[in-house]
């Protein structure tokens, strides 16, 4: 029997994004896989009054078990309760691929789903997301649509080249699939090499033009953006210092996230990010106590600088942190 995600104590986004709009911050979309990440974001978002969009892939559902993965979005929410004051919490499906997955997440509690159909013909992707949007606002949960493909290789989402979305395009694809929120490409990408620049240079700024025309032909209408991790330095100092071989990794720069997050965009995805802090940590243990074999000697420190990471995105970045 299908679970109302309002009786778990998630929300859609529609609060949420009216809110963040309203007062020029993004609302943090963070990916989990794991125990250590959920609790990492939640104890994160708590601490610093965020509203908070736990996501969850493709790729983690099968991972993790769909099954599993959902309650412990919803342990989340009772964990939340225990840490004194709740903040806002929408479990959202990110890029889902098809109506089936989508609705089968409906049906089992998420509050908001993505129905990625970015890659398919323009009027294919109309039609798959009105459909899927026709069956979520039955149940009020909201749907994000994208126009435009973002390059980068990831487990379930892949695209060798960046294309920018179309400002021509928005107006027509918002007023005919009526999704609450729209993924646009401006030149992010998935992953952790964003940008081909050699060590020490600049990295192109963001097509924050095509952002700005956006805006103007939706005016008050949130935006998403994907593949918004900054890729930190020293994360990846650590990971190679300590063993790890990643070359050339580089992100979205801090400042342009900033700016965007003052925008229209109302959402800013990270999973990159928590990836990498996880990874420096795990490898950092294992090279200075290589004796140590319990999970939690190198889990727990891993969710340690996860915690300081979302808390400084939160804080220093997206502008969400003291909102409620
Ligand atoms: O946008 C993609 C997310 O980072 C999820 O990645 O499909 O490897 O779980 P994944
Ligand atoms: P990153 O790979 O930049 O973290 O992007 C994550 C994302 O867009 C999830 O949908
Ligand atoms: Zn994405």
């Amino acid at each position: 029997m299908a679970v109302s995600y309002k009786e778990l104590g998630f929300v859609n986004t529609r609060e949420m994004f009216a809110k963040a709009m309203k007062e020029g911050y993004a609302v943090p979309a963070y990916n989990f896989n794991n125990m250590e990440q959920l609790q990492a974001i939640i104890t994160a978002c708590t601490e610093s009054r965020s509203p908070v969009i736990l996501q969850v892939s493709k790729g983690a559902r099968k991972y993790a078990d769909a099954t599993l993965l959902r309650y412990m979005g919803r342990g989340a929410i009772e964990m939340m309760k225990t840490l004194g004051n709740p903040v806002p919490v929408a479990l959202h499906l990110d890029h889902g691929d098809s109506f089936e997955l989508c609705k089968d997440c409906i049906d089992s509690g998420f509050s908001s789903v993505m129905i990625d159909g970015s890659a398919l013909p323009y009027e294919e992707n109309v039609a798959l997301t009105k459909k899927v949007v026709e069956y979520a606002h039955q149940f009020d949960v909201t749907v994000e649509g994208e126009l435009g493909v973002l390059a980068g290789i990831e487990d379930e989402v892949s695209a060798e080249h960046h294309t920018y979305t179309d400002p021509a395009m928005v107006e027509d694809f918002v007023k005919r699939t009526g999704v609450d929120s729209l993924a646009i490409s401006i030149g992010t990408s998935h992953g952790a090499y964003k940008f081909k620049v050699k060590p020490g240079e600049s990295v192109p700024p963001l097509r924050f033009d095509i952002l700005a025309e956006v805006e103007k032909r939706l005016p008050g209408f949130p935006i998403v953006l994907h593949g918004a991790s900054s890729v930190d330095q020293a994360a990846v100092a650590t990971i190679n210092k300590y063993g790890g071989k990643l070359e050339n990794a580089v992100g979205v720069p801090e400042e342009q996230l900033r700016k965007a997050a003052k925008s229209a965009v109302c959402k800013i995805n990270v999973d990159s990010d928590g990836r990498l802090v996880m990874t420096a940590a795990i490898r950092k243990v294992f090279a200075e106590h290589p004796a140590e074999f319990d999970p939690r000697k190198y889990l727990g420190p891993a969710r340690t600088d996860l915690i300081a990471m979302y808390k400084a995105k939160n804080e220093n970045v997206l502008g969400s942190a003291g909102r409620y």
